[in-house]
């Protein structure tokens, strides 16, 4: 979704920072950009459509120790460089960048237009310099006026703004996240760490219905609806700035790939007793529920199957953007497990507040530290992944699998067989990736990377793996690739299946093996060529990707190689896996 980066401060290269700062906020997805600074000539602006790299620093060169930036995913209006942000009133002073929908744009623009006020693009954020530039008018104030502004807005967001008569950099936020990062002698306002992380990991975050004011020297949090002033702590975040770059690597996904040699085991690392706690509150809630999306909604759908299997526990998986309809099964003793890798997706914190609004509990299991899902939830687990930047989640996906994995664990009474299982599991990784390993999961890819179409089969807790094998490859290679339950194939996907089609079974050792193979023959009895990922050779595979038999964690070493997959997929099809088209890293919209 959209990026965005402010700064004020004692810098003099405010311009120049703003820009690299929002190179690091590319993997965010975006389709424009935009750049205001403050210079003694006044304001320059400059924004386009298509990659900031082509972003010519120079024209930044001017000191400057103000400035913002932003990265558009389009919601309202097409990808234009009129529509792109910053967006500017009639008088040109006062400017603004958006992260969110202004829900009630229409009417405000309307009402704007009869006052005089004209508009030059079609999104949504244009009425806010226009509303902020009407209530100067009576309220000369410039933080005033935008606080007046924030008053009549609806929706979701995240708004910075600034004037070109003032030295002020103003923020607010409803639904959005935005984070301030503090040095000795200035801020950053940004909708994500990575944007300021190589200048400080001090933060403070904002919480919704809040705004902040600042010139560089102090700050200024307050509540929006009623001006009273807000005290916030200062945090140390851990992630690093190394952690944040792509090192020896051309992309940050295969980086990401790579890492889940050591992430899955600082994912175990918890709090015994805090997960024997959570372990209890899953026994005695009336309900528990599952949600996240993409991703992190097959993790949830997972440990469905965890929690079946080893705990002989029912909980109930949806995806978090269909909540909306399981509110009539929550009571105060239910409870929602919320699981998001980014902790700032839109539905699965709307089912949070519905879950909330029944009087049920809230554990958030998230990657990023001290983001929405983080601080709203009753209690959270961090899967301590690490920065993922790659717009495609891999070492987050297996985090959340493992932490799950181990609450399953704990409600048996086994915690430590579950840690161990999931510290051999992660030493099995750390020995599976392996150069001639990767070399030869790009050979599969070589292989297969003309086909237009691909499917993925799976059963028991490899089922969710075969669904996200398939966003998997869709998200980063644009291959048409589906995965189904190995059972249904028959009801249906069969009559997809031609000589030749590439079609990935991922297996087991376990109690559906013999089903899964027997899945798998159909296929290649129809002329499908069959990619077997498992522990043991078969016949039936006529390409093998050994994978080690680790039990009840085998879904998160099966998913492993197809992310390589995926990934030499994108490369060999000339697309770069780190930044997918359409899509956006954090969905902070519904
Ligand atoms: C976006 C990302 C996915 C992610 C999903 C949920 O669609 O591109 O990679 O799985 O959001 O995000 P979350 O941050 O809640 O895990």
């Amino acid at each position: 979704m959209c990026g965005i980066i402010g700064y004020v401060g004692k810098r003099t290269d405010a311009g120049v920072l703003a820009v690299q700062s929002l190179k690091r906020l590319e993997y965010r997805g975006y389709d424009s950009w935009g750049v205001a600074c403050k210079t003694k000539d006044g304001v320059i602006i400059r924004k386009d459509i298509g990659k900031i790299s082509t972003v010519d620093s120079a024209d930044f060169q001017q000191p400057s120790s103000l400035a913002m930036a932003h990265t558009r995913w389009a919601t309202h209006g097409g990808v234009t460089t009129e529509n792109a942000h910053p967006h500017v009133s009639c008088d040109g002073k006062i400017v603004v960048v958006l992260n969110g929908i202004i829900e009630n744009y229409e009417a405000l623009r309307d009402e704007l237009k009869t006052k005089g006020h004209e508009f030059v693009s079609s999104t949504d954020t244009e009425v806010i310099p226009h509303l902020i530039e009407e209530e100067m008018k009576t309220e000369p104030d410039f933080a005033a006026a935008v606080r007046r502004a924030c008053l009549r807005f609806e929706g979701r967001y995240g708004i910075v703004a600034m004037h070109a008569d003032s030295f002020l950099l103003v923020a607010a936020r409803t639904g959005s996240p935005l984070i301030v990062g503090v040095e000795k002698d200035g801020y950053f306002i940004a909708s994500d760490t990575p944007a300021f992380l190589e200048y400080t990991s001090t933060v403070q975050y904002l919480d919704d219905g809040e705004m902040v004011v600042t010139d560089g020297n102090s700050i200024l949090f307050s509540d929006i609806a009623t001006g009273e002033e807000r005290t916030k702590r200062e945090i140390e975040i851990t992630w690093s700035v190394t952690e944040a770059h792509k090192g020896e690597y051309d992309h940050f996904m295969l980086k990401e790939i790579m890492e889940q040699k050591q992430s899955i085991a600082r994912a175990v690392d918890q709090d015994e007793d805090q997960i024997q706690t959570l372990a209890r509150a899953i026994h005695a809630a009336q309900g528990t529920f599952l949600v996240g999306c993409g991703t992190a909604a097959k993790a949830c759908m997972a440990a469905e199957y965890f929690f079946s299997v080893i705990a002989g526990h029912h909980v109930n998986f949806a995806p978090a953007s269909e909540f909306k309809l399981y509110h009539r099964f929550l009571k105060p003793e239910s409870l929602l497990i919320a699981v998001s890798q980014s902790g700032e997706t839109a539905d699965t914190l709307e089912a949070m507040k519905i879950a909330k609004s029944k009087g049920a509990k809230v554990l958030a299991i998230v990657n990023a530290e001290g983001s929405t899902i983080a601080r709203e939830a009753d209690f959270t687990l961090h899967i301590k992944a690490g920065p993922e930047r790659a717009v495609a989640s891999t070492k987050a996906l297996t985090g959340q699998m493992a932490v799950l994995l181990l609450i399953a664990y704990a409600m048996i009474d086994k915690l430590p067989k579950g840690r161990t299982r999931l510290l051999e599991t992660a030493a099995a990784i750390n020995d599976m990736l392996n150069p001639r390993y990767t070399e030869f999961i790009e050979t599969i890819a070589e292989r297969i990377q003309e086909s237009s179409d691909l499917y993925i089969i799976g059963k028991g807790w490899n089922y969710p793996m075969a669904l996200e094998s398939a966003i998997k490859i869709q998200e980063v290679s644009y291959v048409h690739a589906e995965g189904f339950a190995g059972g249904e194939l028959k009801h249906g996907p069969i009559a997809l299946i031609e000589k030749g089609t590439p079609c990935i079974a991922l297996v087991g050792n376990d109690e559906v093996r013999t089903d899964i193979i027997s899945n798998a023959i159909e296929l290649k009895a129809r002329g499908g060529f069959i990619v077997g990922i498992a522990p043991e050779r078969h016949a039936v595979f006529d390409e093998w990707i050994r994978v080690p038999d680790v039990d009840t964690a085998q879904a998160i070493v099966n998913i492993i190689p197809v992310q390589v997959l995926a990934y030499f997929l994108a490369v060999k099809r000339g697309k770069d896996p780190d930044m997918p088209r359409n899509l956006a890293k954090s969905v902070t919209v519904k």
